[in-house]
């Protein structure tokens, strides 16, 4: 039995259909499924309803208490629930939860000069909500919000959180589904790169050819690999039969290989 997840991203958004007939496939093969899922439009949509700007550094969107309030209902009421209806109506006894429950994930400060306020990194993982929830049959459906020491409740990117949990259960794919084909070398290639090391990865944020939203997926992505989950694929959330393909040959999106460098990513 495998263990999988995935992270929903906020940019699928309304063009998930085929992701969601894929985790509900694997739910139904009695695969061990995950789902841990962003909402980014959807917030800032929210935010600008609410006349609050969307500012974003490196990826990560800098969170005051009003736009913390506004994450929180996003993520934990709307988008969250709507993927477990969306399940529900294919036949997966799905769950929502948010990091905060059963202190599945606590957080410290994302830096400690708070330059992005109420953003989280995660400190530590209790996966065993998810363990509970997996042994009865359920498929827990996660937003990305953690607590910290003293009870405050922080956002946490969700590609960030969903690496965290894919480390602590030792995943055998971490899938971060998007809405590009995969990483790109310049905006205009066509095709994402099979695979990308370490060492590149690093490289190319540094050189900015990977850039915003790619940032925290990416890292995320490493780490993951780095601390327990045996590979991690950034794939086209919009596309038919994405997880089958990571599942049966690997050879979809960019795969992110783990510590050794494997010089080149020619896979
Ligand atoms: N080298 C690159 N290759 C591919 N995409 C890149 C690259 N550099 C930056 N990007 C951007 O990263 C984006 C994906 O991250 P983004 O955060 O927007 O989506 P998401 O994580 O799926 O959604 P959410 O954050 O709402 O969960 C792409 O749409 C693309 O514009
Ligand atoms: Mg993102």
């Amino acid at each position: 039995m495998s263990t999988l997840v995935v992270k929903y991203g906020g940019s699928v958004r309304d063009e998930g259909r085929y992701l969601e007939e894929d985790i509900a496939h694997f739910a139904g093969t009695g695969q061990r499924l995950v789902v841990v899922h962003g909402g980014g439009p959807e917030i800032s949509r929210h935010l600008a309803r609410l006349g609050l700007p969307a500012q974003f550094v490196a990826g990560q969107r800098v969170t005051d208490a009003e736009t913390l309030d506004v994450v929180e209902m996003v993520l934990a009421g709307r988008v969250g629930k709507r993927i477990v209806r969306a399940l529900q109506a294919r036949g997966v006894r799905a769950v929502g939860i948010s990091g905060e429950d059963a202190m599945l994930l606590r957080t410290v400060p994302f830096d400690t000069q708070e330059s992005l306020g109420f953003v989280g990194q995660v400190e530590r993982v209790d996966s065993r909500i998810l363990e509970v929830l997996l042994a009865a049959g359920y498929l827990p459906v996660v937003a990305p919000l953690g607590v910290d020491a003293n009870g405050q409740v922080r956002n946490i990117n969700a590609d960030v959180a969903a690496g965290a949990m894919s480390a602590a259960l030792c995943a055998d794919a971490f899938v971060l589904a998007t809405d590009v084909v995969g990483v790109m070398e310049s905006a205009t290639s066509l095709h994402a790169v099979p695979e990308l090391s370490v060492a590149q990865a690093l490289d190319w944020i540094a050189s900015g050819i990977i850039s915003g939203g790619m940032v925290p997926k990416v890292m995320a992505a490493v780490a993951a690999v780095q601390q327990g989950a045996r590979a991690a694929y950034i794939v086209d959330g919009r596309q038919a039969g994405i997880l089958d393909a990571v599942m049966t040959h690997g050879r979809v999106g960019t795969r992110i290989t783990g510590g050794e460098d494997r010089g080149g990513h020619d896979g």
